[in-house]
């Protein structure tokens, strides 16, 4: 159910929020309010079917980021869910174990919708990830961390805020899960943390106070080929990451943000980039559950190979819109056909930040600027980072099944961008 209710973030003031809620949710009296939603689970090979009711007294959408389905299952602007209706998407899950998540994405009202509360996680698991041993016991050693920025007046969210107009919404601090100030105790060496950045337009730079490095195992669409050890990781919104954080007896360390790199000195203050902020704390116990060493191989990792190319497309990333014209619902940008492999040059010819997302696949980064990706950038994504001036080389295979009619997206996922019209539509036929 999408509903409206409150939520207490700070004892005693009733924010008003959207949420998602699930019946078992619904039931349990420690659901602290309605923001966020449940956390989605689903094994490759099931077939799914959720039920969505709107309960709010507008439209909304429910859209599955990250997952490979059928275009009229997607739950983009041509999906709306009338205010009092229903929706019953299915598909069958077919794609490697990774951490995806569920958002709105009403035309033009997606900003607004994400803000007032409306994101989840979609967790897909398969036994090759399972055989690995990492740790996977949910909210014990596996834990979601849904990152995002706010501002309050009072009891109130204070959306108004722009630093520029071009910016988007930051706030001042910052959530996890819903909670100000988070800390969290663990009890095993080796913590899980699926890092996603559900902010609205905020770009983080995690580390750990301390400057420990860390094993990045998983970007968005799954697990790297090998654990990449590194003491930074940057996310743009919509973004995901796995990462594993070893801890000893008794010690405190926090997750932390630093300024994000990429673009220059303007663009980078006027968009947050002097903000900092302690994220998530992890306070380690006395005594800890020892954890094996990480795997050196963690997956035979599924990529396009560009040598496959049938065609290259470019896109260029503006505030007026991609390619020079914002988008408009009735006009498909692009036809792809069914198992055809491409590959796309996204470039930022803006001031500002954005990034790039595409619905149903999970792409391979080639190249940024021309050089080869780093590191984390050699998994499957859905979402990379485009700041000005960069240009981003892809690899996409669009294997869905072919439906002329419905439109699957592509944008810029700072979301007031998207809903200004960084968007553009591709169907499979
Ligand atoms: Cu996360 Cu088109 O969206
Ligand atoms: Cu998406
Ligand atoms: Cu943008």
């Amino acid at each position: 159910g999408i509903r409206a209710g409150e939520t207490e973030f700070r004892p005693g003031q009733p924010t008003p929020t959207w949420g998602f809620t699930s019946p078992a949710t619904a039931a349990a009296d420690r659901w602290p309010g309605t923001y966020l939603g449940p956390t989605l689970r689903a094994e490759r090979g099931e077939k799914v079917r959720v039920e969505v009711a709107n309960r709010l007294d507008e439209p909304s959408t429910v859209h599955w980021h990250g997952m490979h389905l059928p275009a009229a299952m997607d739950g983009g602007p041509h999906q709306m869910v009338d205010a009092g209706g229903a929706w019953e998407p299915h598909w069958p899950v077919d794609q490697p174990a990774a951490t995806l998540w569920y958002h709105p994405h009403p035309h033009g009202g997606t900003e607004r919708h994400v803000q007032r509360g409306l994101a989840g996680m979609f967790l897909v698991d398969d036994a090759p990830a399972r055989q690995l041993g990492l740790p996977d016991e949910y909210g014990v050693n596996d834990l979601p961390v849904v990152v995002q920025d706010v501002r309050f007046n009072g009891a109130r969210f204070d959306h108004g805020h722009r630093f520029l107009r071009n910016t988007g919404f930051l706030g001042d601090e910052t959530m996890v899960n819903g909670t100000l100030a988070p800390y969290r105790e663990v009890r095993d060496e080796l913590v899980r943390l699926r890092l996603l950045n559900a902010s609205t337009a905020r770009v983080y730079d995690f580390g750990l106070a301390d400057d420990r490095a860390f094993d990045l195992v998983a970007t968005d669409g799954g697990l790297l080929g090998a654990p990449h050890r590194t003491d930074r990781l940057p996310l743009s919104p919509g973004e995901r990451a796995e990462i594993l954080v070893r801890m000893a007896p008794g010690e405190r360390t926090v997750l932390r943000s630093s300024p994000p790199g990429g673009g220059d000195f303007w663009q980078s203050r006027f968009s947050g980039g002097d903000d900092s902020f302690d994220v998530l704390e992890l306070r380690a116990a006395d005594t800890l559950r020892p954890a094996p060493d990480v795997p050196a191989r963690l997956a035979d990792v599924e990529l396009p190979d560009p040598a496959d190319a049938s065609r290259e497309r470019h896109f260029d990333l503006r505030m007026s819109g991609i390619n020079g014209a914002p988008m408009a619902m009735d006009r498909i940008d692009a036809t792809v056909e069914r198992g055809a492999t491409e590959v796309w040059t996204v470039r930022n010819r803006d001031g500002v930040t954005h990034n790039f997302h595409v619905h149903d696949v999970q792409f391979r980064v080639l190249a940024v600027d021309g050089e080869p990706p780093p590191p984390e950038l050699r998994g499957r994504k859905d979402t990379v980072y485009v700041p000005s001036g960069r240009e981003v080389k892809i690899a996409l295979r669009f294997d869905g099944p072919p439906d002329p009619d419905v439109p699957y997206m592509y944008h810029c996922h700072l979301l007031s961008h998207e809903d200004g019209g960084m968007m553009g539509q591709f169907v499979v036929v």
